[in-house]
């Protein structure tokens, strides 16, 4: 436990219009933090995990899109959870360890002794009072939350290497082509605030460099434009790696759930691994199917209130149901997120899909994500405003908004 002065300030990184571009075509309508998993938005499920942390001063989201698109989340998550809470405008993609430092002084008006810093598009239980705790007994500059994966997935994620017995960060390599290792880093992390120099000095290093080359020839300077500017500092690969094994960095293992949220697919992972949590954290955000008009529900559900269900209906598992969404009679849900003032008519099934903001699901119909010819679990994903009128048969599509679906389809994208 640290003392009553040793105040924290979290930093959630957010991303840009320019990048999340694999959550296409959901990321047109809303910024991909705010796509809603278990009926909250994505980011709102760090910032209720800060909460936690002890001398919490105030969190802060940074990223490049429009402020007027986070301005209502913003204000109504602070309200509701009573944390300060304010987004932070790049002018332009600074890196996840540069945009950090574009704000240091703003920051550092709080005083914090210590920084969490949060990737926006993971899920996970966020333990981050324990890793505060561990932090602040490694002593070292900056403690970075790990997991063990499945080695043949490890390379789409930072490995690394850590001392057995004292945590130290040994070796860290970004995304590497050949296994280095399956424990990987999270994108959860703490740190000093001596962060701040050391992305100083890289970004000094780099203009440094860039100079050295312009006047040594033409010819490089051609190629110095062609590298990173100088201000654009990534976290993973600029400042882990070179520190590992240095006695500056640890890590600190999680044994519960986590994932990253690329993709419409995962989010839908992420949703349903959100609901279990809630048996947990937030049970009365799940649906129990108790009352005499309500609709038979299946393991973790998550119904807003103002949306309109038909008893009839059977609804389960790992089903988010978002506001003014209406099921009809007899239809069926599993495993899928429905969007805002959706219509899903009488006696429609829905399975291993993301119905988009009001769309239409016709009688009898189907939406569904299917096993393909190599037993893999697809999934249909219908943009805003998509009719499937009755009887059709949508598996494993994409489709982007505005469509209408009068014959029934299969493994396509429609544009
Ligand atoms: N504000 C801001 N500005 N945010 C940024 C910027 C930027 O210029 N660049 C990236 N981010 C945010 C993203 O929105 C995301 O939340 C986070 O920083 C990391 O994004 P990427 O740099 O695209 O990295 P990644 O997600 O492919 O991989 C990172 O995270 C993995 C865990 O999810 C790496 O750190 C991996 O090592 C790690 O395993």
């Amino acid at each position: 436990m640290g003392s009553s002065e040793d105040r924290v300030v979290a930093v959630i990184m957010v991303g840009g219009p320019t990048k999340g571009t694999r959550f296409r075509p959901l990321s047109f309508n809303i910024p991909k933090p705010l796509f809603p998993l278990a009926g909250q938005p994505m980011v709102y499920h760090p910032i209720s995990a800060c909460k936690r942390i002890p001398n919490l001063a105030q969190i802060y989201l940074i990223g490049f899109y429009e402020e007027r698109e986070f301005a209502l989340f913003v204000s109504s998550v602070s309200n509701e959870l009573k944390v300060p809470v304010r987004y932070l405008r790049e002018d332009k993609p600074h890196g996840s360890a540069g945009g950090l430092y574009n704000f240091r002084d703003l920051i550092m008006e709080d005083n914090p002794s210590q920084i969490v810093l949060l990737n926006c598009d993971v899920c996970c239980s966020f333990p981050l009072p324990d890793m505060l705790d561990a932090h602040r007994r490694y002593g070292g500059m900056g403690t970075v939350l790990v997991i063990k994966v499945f080695p043949e997935s490890a390379s789409q994620f930072g490995e690394l290497v850590a001392d057995p017995e004292t945590n130290e960060l040994l070796h860290y390599t970004e995304k590497p082509e050949t296994f280095v290792s399956d424990l990987i880093n999270c994108g959860v992390y703490i740190f000093t605030t001596e962060i701040f120099s050391v992305i100083q000095d890289v970004s000094t290093i780099r203009k440094d460099r860039a100079t050295l080359r312009r006047i040594s020839s033409f010819e490089a300077l051609q190629s110095a434009t062609k590298t990173l500017p100088m201000d654009f500092v990534r976290l993973d690969q600029d400042i882990l790696s070179p520190l590992a094994g240095k006695k500056k960095l640890y890590t600190y293992e999680t044994l519960d759930f986590w994932e990253q949220i690329k993709t419409p697919g995962m989010s839908l992972r992420c949703s349903a691994l959100y609901l279990s949590q809630y048996r947990h954290t937030s049970p009365d955000l799940l649906a129990t199917g108790d009352g005499t008009r309500s609709p038979t529900i299946i393991g973790d559900v998550y119904i807003h209130p103002s949306a309109k269900v038909h008893p009839t209906a059977k609804i389960g598992p790992n089903v988010s149901i978002s506001a003014n969404a209406r099921i009809g009679a007899g239809a069926r849900l599993i495993t899928c997120i429905i969007l805002d003032d959706v219509e899903v008519k009488e006696h429609a099934l829905i399975t291993h899909s993301i119905v988009g903001w009001k769309s239409s699901i016709g009688k009898w119909s189907r939406v569904q994500g299917i096993e393909d010819y190599f037993a893999k679990l697809g999934i249909t994903i219908l943009g805003e405003s998509v009719i499937v009128e009755d009887e059709v048969v949508v598996s494993n599509c994409v489709v982007l908004p505005n469509k209408i679906l009068n014959i029934s389809v299969q493994a396509e994208i429609i544009l």
